[in-house]
């Protein structure tokens, strides 16, 4: 499909200012991508070419504007395109005033030795975007998508931290929220006053007629502080679509005006040195009568629109997706079918996430095995973010069939999490927080931070168990392949903040109770080898410095999981062509077979254990005996 004459002119006119070889340059790029644009804005909108011509344009405007170092990085990215993927990445995600020295974001240069310690490539930091007043969601209502949260520092701030990570090798990381606005943002409040064309970013309804026929089948995101999804507006004297707090305005994608306003957003952060955006609450962009509202075709379309323009601005960047759904949703979030490597290059590993904890809370690995080993394959340029936590809860994404299919129901598996995790059920080392109890379906949702989560919270349940587990559960994260993501304070083994609701507007939130603040007591108490943050911290070190030397871990290889072993361990088999691993894991506490014929056959005839680097022998029976909650990377001699 070539470019229509009219679109390469529209782009020669925006680039006229620049000498011939990077108009050459970026013409190549719009040959390059312009199908794709074109035929994912057809997908959704009527009148494709007009409203890709507008896109064009932002994606030139954006490249003519892009700092010279910024260009070189797109060179050193086009040249590699695969480093994402390598085994030396390693994530750290954290809120800027609760990790730097200062809370502000010129202070954060002042973390980067800890940054180091862990091997870290790539930076997350919560919401810093400028967010309404007020409680605003950790900054997940935005107010303007131009300015810096006040308190954090400015634009300049911002993009000084991103050169200065950049020569350290980490990419930054930052949010793009693009399902909702706060009602504070100017096209809210424009709309608010009755200017028509702002009132059409939004889904406006004048009475509850079709909001009642929407939320016959819409989940409730906050049932607690936040029931139902739309919110009346007093100023505009109608219902207006709030999936999540009542200040965040949900908006009308269907609207070619706000895809080319988000377009010109992705554009701004990327050229201020933003190397992934992280799409959040993706999976709800597009609302459609009838369905959850969640997951439509159109999201993916709308995502290849825009990364078709990041990739001929600012070809570097990244984005990053974050749907946390059902685990057969997935895996379309990282490009299935038409859009197979045209949406986004990474995506939360929710499922995996979610049975990580399954299998430490029941000592068994079969529901884990069924859902691991269900997931379809993933195209080889999509790459995971495998975590154990982040700022949210955990939802238990359990799929019914899968828990069907080894002799459980998805609701009483779920009701067994949420009482295990709450620290309900008997024998229970955990001490987590129930979030957004639903009565009416049951749904108990848990915050805490993995310490609090795995026996050493404020009560210290079972703090030996508790090092074992965390050890063990990231082993697994950082086994995967894809991008390790630690959360902040969980590398320092740091429990819940007891204080996290004396925070004007966090009472009702205990997402809080895990942001935790990471102070120079706590990284001062990595000196001495007997605090729990140092046994933590030692632990995660040493996977991501063994991970990064195993090109097996690259993300591309594929991933699979052993069907029939013993039901306390979990194995799991990297084929890449520079060798095979295999991740042994025993999540129970006493020892665990496993036949070391199996790993001849998988073609390690001199299996040695990377992570304690010793060769692996098997006694007179042929097994290997694996130590309660062991974690063994299986590699060839
Ligand atoms: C995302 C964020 C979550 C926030 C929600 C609404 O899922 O992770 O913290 O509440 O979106 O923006
Ligand atoms: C729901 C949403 C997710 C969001 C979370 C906030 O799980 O699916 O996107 O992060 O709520 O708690």
């Amino acid at each position: 499909m070539s470019v229509p004459e009219q679109v390469r002119s529209a782009a020669k006119a925006a680039l006229s200012g620049l000498k011939r070889h990077r108009r050459e340059t970026f013409l190549l790029r719009l040959e390059r991508w312009w199908p794709d644009l074109v035929g994912a804005v057809a997908a959704a909108y009527d009148d494709p070419e007009r409203v890709a011509l507008r896109l064009v344009e932002t994606a030139a405007r954006g490249y003519a504007d892009r700092p010279r170092d910024l260009r070189r990085l797109d060179e050193q990215r086009l040249l590699r395109p695969d480093r994402i993927q390598g085994p030396e990445q390693v994530g750290y995600a954290c809120y800027t005033e609760r990790f730097s020295p200062d809370g502000t974001l010129a202070g954060l240069a002042g973390r980067l030795d800890h940054l180091r310690s862990l091997g870290v490539t790539y930076l997350h930091l919560m919401p810093l975007l400028r967010p309404r007043e007020g409680d605003n969601d950790g900054g997940y209502a935005v107010a303007d998508y131009r300015a810096v949260r006040p308190d954090l520092g400015t634009v300049d701030d911002l993009r000084d931290l991103a050169t200065t990570l950049r020569g350290e090798g980490i990419s930054l990381v930052v949010d793009l929220v693009l399902n909702h606005v706060a009602r504070e943002h100017p096209w809210a409040a424009a709309a608010r006053a009755g200017d028509a064309t702002y009132r059409d970013y939004f889904h406006v309804f004048a009475d509850r007629a079709l909001p009642d026929r929407y939320e016959e089948t819409l989940p409730e995101v906050f049932p607690d502080f936040a029931p139902g999804s739309f919110t009346f507006e007093p100023e505009l004297d109608a219902w207006v679509w709030t999936t999540f707090n009542s200040f965040q305005w949900d908006l009308n994608w269907a609207n070619p005006a706000v895809l080319a306003e988000l377009a010109q957003v992705v554009v701004d952060l990327a050229n201020l040195g933003v190397e992934v955006l992280r799409l959040d609450a993706i999976a709800f962009l597009w609302k459609r009568l009838g369905t959850d509202c969640q997951n439509q075709p159109e999201v993916h379309a709308i995502t290849q629109a825009l990364r078709a323009v990041a990739r001929m601005a600012a070809p570097a960047t990244l984005f990053k997706a974050e749907a946390i759904v059902g685990p057969r949703q997935l895996v379309p979030y990282l490009g299935v079918g038409e859009h197979t490597g045209r949406v986004s290059d990474l995506a939360y590993h929710n499922s995996l996430m979610v049975q990580v904890w399954s299998m430490l809370a029941t000592g068994d690995t079969r529901l884990a095995r069924q859902a691991l080993g269900a997931l379809p394959p993933t195209p080889p340029s999509g790459t995971w973010i495998t975590y154990l936590r982040c700022h949210d809860d955990i939802g238990w994404a359990i799929d019914d069939a899968d828990a069907a299919a080894v002799g459980v129901t998805g609701p009483g598996h779920r009701h067994f999490l949420a009482d295990w995790y709450a620290g309900e059920f008997p024998g229970s080392w955990a001490e987590g927080l129930v979030f957004q109890h639903n009565p009416a379906t049951g749904d108990r949702r848990i915050s805490g931070t993995t310490a609090s989560l795995t026996g050493l919270g404020a009560h210290r349940r079972d703090p030996d168990g508790a090092f074992a587990r965390i050890y063990l559960a990231h082993a697994v994260v950082a086994g995967w392949g894809g991008v390790p993501v630690i959360w902040s304070g969980d590398e320092l083994g740091l429990p819940d903040d007891p204080a996290w609701a004396d925070e004007p507007g966090h009472a009702d939130d205990n997402r809080w109770a895990h942001r935790s603040r990471v102070t120079d007591a706590d990284l001062a108490a990595l000196g001495d080898p007997t605090t729990d943050h140092a046994r933590v911290h030692a632990g995660l070190a040493h996977l991501m410095r063994v991970r990064a030397g195993l090109p097996q871990l690259h993300a591309s290889a594929p991933v699979s999981v052993l069907p029939d072993t013993d039901d306390g361990v979990l194995a799991v088999v990297r084929r890449h062509p520079s060798g095979i691993l295999v991740g042994l894991y025993n999540v129970t506490t006493q020892p665990r077979p496993f036949p070391l014929d199996r790993l001849h056959d998988l073609g390690l005839t001199e299996p040695r254990e990377a992570l304690g680097d010793h060769a692996l022998t098997a006694g007179s029976d042929g097994l290997l005996w694996l130590p309660p909650y062991a974690a063994w990377w299986v590699v060839g001699a």
